[in-house]
């Protein structure tokens, strides 16, 4: 972190807030729009068909934090692609962010723009994925070997409610070039290990998924399937992979019979949880994470030295502590969908449709 950058503002200068927000209608793009208190910030989200939460979430509490604090900002997203990722960084460091926050679509090429950036002294954060060897100044993410050991946990108490003697558990992971993924099975593993050894469950296939495609996974989860009819629980890393798994499941007839972890507390997870397809999600209360990193990036925008990355994390490949904020993850079955609903994440109105209506219902939701 280079703490000796930071401007020791004065009093006039820490208490506006709405100068570059007059500024929005010129187009975000193009230069800081002549604010003289706060700096531009940019953001590139991966993309936004491995997990709804890109789409629908992350970016619209982000820009709300940005608009409420009156800090410029310029939200995008990669779809995707790494060029395009390394494209869209070039045009905000060429345009003059003051922060740079980034979710990588992998470390080699998370890395090169966190340098590029650092080259032209720009801050930088992680958001949600940690870029090794990236040096990044801050990390805000959530305890994801937590998150794992939340689903290793859920799997258990599913397969156990249904008296299985030694079911067989397939894993279905994530992108081995994220390391959530590498932290999420590190957690679950710690929990289905003992249960392998002591013989009360069976480990079956283990295979990750590239880039966290969905597609890939529902044709990965058939393979597993075919040669091995006997799966009868199946640890999948998000609510995407576990809905291709649930997909194959039913086509095999064998839905509801065979437990699917997944995580993100999707509109489409918590439905197949609802329907009894799907035995739990993780909650990660992205707003409190899109909070927690806007607000490090405007104090960075703005000249100040943030206060609320009290954490650190070690860097596995560098071996650096990034100073960092690690929110809790939730675990939800069909017992506390309503919980999601009251955190105001999901609504009634996008889960509770046609045939859903009764078992939100059942599950207290009006
Ligand atoms: C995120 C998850 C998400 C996955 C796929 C992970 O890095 O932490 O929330 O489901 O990527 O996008």
């Amino acid at each position: 972190m280079r703490t000796g950058l930071f401007v020791l503002a004065a009093a006039g200068l820490l208490a506006t807030g709405s100068v570059a927000a007059c500024g929005g209608d010129s187009g975000s793009d193009s230069g800081s729009s002549g604010s003289s208190s706060a700096g531009k910030v940019g953001v590139i989200l991966p993309d936004t068909k491995t997990s709804a939460r890109w789409a629908t979430a992350d970016a619209r509490f982000l820009k709300e934090v940005f608009e409420n604090a009156g800090v410029e900002a310029d939200i995008q997203n990669a779809q995707g692609d790494k060029t395009q990722f390394q494209t869209i960084a070039e045009g905000m460091i060429s345009s003059g962010v003051k922060v740079l926050m980034i979710v990588n679509l992998d470390s080699g090429t998370g890395k090169a723009v966190l340098n590029q950036a650092r080259n032209a002294g720009i801050y930088t954060i992680d958001y949600d994925r940690l870029t090794l060897n990236g040096g990044a100044d801050y990390y805000v993410s959530f305890d994801n070997v937590k998150v794992g050991e939340l689903q290793g946990q859920g799997l258990v108490d599913c397969l156990t409610a249904k008296n299985y003697t030694k079911p067989v558990v397939a894993e279905l992971n994530g992108a081995p070039t994220d390391n959530n993924a590498t932290l999420f099975k590190q957690g679950y593993d710690s929990v289905l290990a003992p249960k392998y050894a002591r013989g009360t469950f069976d480990k079956g296939p283990d295979q990750s998924v590239p880039d966290w495609d969905n597609a890939q996974a529902g044709t990965i989860f058939e393979q597993m399937l075919t040669l091995n009819k006997n799966i009868k629980g199946v640890l999948a890393a998000n609510d995407g992979l576990g809905n291709a798994a649930i997909a194959v499941l039913k086509k095999n007839k064998l839905n509801g019979q065979v437990p699917v972890t997944g995580q993100d507390a999707t509109v489409q997870g918590l439905q197949n949880i609802l329907a009894g397809d799907q035995c739990m999600t993780v909650y990660k209360a992205i707003k409190k994470e899109s909070d927690a990193a806007a607000e490090l990036a405007i104090a960075l925008a703005k000249g100040q030295q943030p206060t609320t990355a009290t954490g650190t994390v070690t860097d596995p490949q560098s071996g650096e502590d990034v100073p960092s904020v690690l929110l809790t993850p939730v675990s939800i079955t069909k017992d506390n969908v309503k919980d999601v609903i009251a955190d105001g994440f999901v609504t009634p109105e996008e889960l509770c449709t046609g045939e859903f209506a009764k078992a939100c219902t059942d599950a207290g939701i009006s």
